[in-house]
């Protein structure tokens, strides 16, 4: 079956979600992104609600706190029905498998367990800033690597990273380890603010697991056709 891109969901609130997913056909099962932006706006429902429409629902908030909080958290948030969702590796391995232990325990009986992976560095970090504002005395890149090897050694299922880290991080994981990777322009389109983008065959050619991609389907003049062509790209059948 062919893969599906996850399509990021930055919009203010569940009117803008609506008018967006009317321009796809009823009956087109997308995989989508909730972020911290349409989440704190609209709460659970709104992952109710795209669950109902029969959306895949990747749930991007990033928890970082201690593990016993994180870990009820997650069981709320398995409850929901998210398909993925995540934390930030720098919370530690003693709160990254408190995190696994509290989607386990949400997850309804015969259901499948939401994939569970880590935010390493945020890619708007810069290695002088690292450096600076959390004494992490390694290059960026060492401390990717590191976190992504914390998140494996705590039974995470993967990484949130750049295309061009995928690579280096299956050498110090395994090839199964999910790269989930966003920063995706298809060649051509409006690069935006990110800085290092990588086209949907070069992601997969790389090695990235799952790409996310906002802008260039969510602003585009026809988002069914922009999400056609990139889903066929990333799946090599252009
Ligand atoms: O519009 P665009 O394709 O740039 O959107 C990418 C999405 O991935 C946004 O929701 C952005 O917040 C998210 N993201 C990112 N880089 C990261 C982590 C998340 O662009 N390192």
């Amino acid at each position: 079956m062919s893969q599906r891109p996850i399509i990021a969901l930055d919009f203010p609130s569940k009117k803008e979600v609506a008018s967006f997913l009317a321009n796809f056909p009823e009956a087109e099962s997308l995989f989508v992104k909730v972020g911290m932006e349409l989440f704190y706006q609209e709460g659970p429902e709104i992952i109710r609600w795209l669950k109902m429409l029969g959306h895949s629902v990747f749930l991007d908030l990033k928890l970082h706190d201690i593990p016993n909080t994180v870990e009820q958290s997650m069981t709320g948030l398995a409850k929901l029905g998210v398909d993925i969702t995540n934390v930030h590796a720098a919370g530690g391995i003693k709160m990254m498998k408190a995190a696994k232990a509290g989607l386990k325990k949400g997850t309804k009986t015969g259901a499948k367990e939401p994939i569970l992976i880590a935010v390493t560095q945020l890619t708007s970090t810069s290695e002088e800033e690292m450096q600076q504002d959390q004494l992490i005395e390694v290059s960026l890149k060492e401390s990717v690597i590191h976190y992504a090897k914390c998140a494996k050694q705590a039974g995470l299922d993967g990484v949130v990273c750049s295309a061009l880290e995928a690579n280096d991080i299956h050498q110090a994981t395994n090839e199964s380890f999910i790269c989930l990777t966003p920063g995706i322009r298809p060649r051509g389109s409006d690069v935006g603010d990110q800085q290092r983008v990588v086209t949907p065959a070069d992601a997969r050619k790389i090695g990235s697991t799952y790409i996310v991609v906002g802008r260039p389907i969510t602003q585009a003049k026809i988002p069914y056709e922009a999400y056609k062509s990139i889903k066929n790209e990333w799946n090599g059948e252009r």
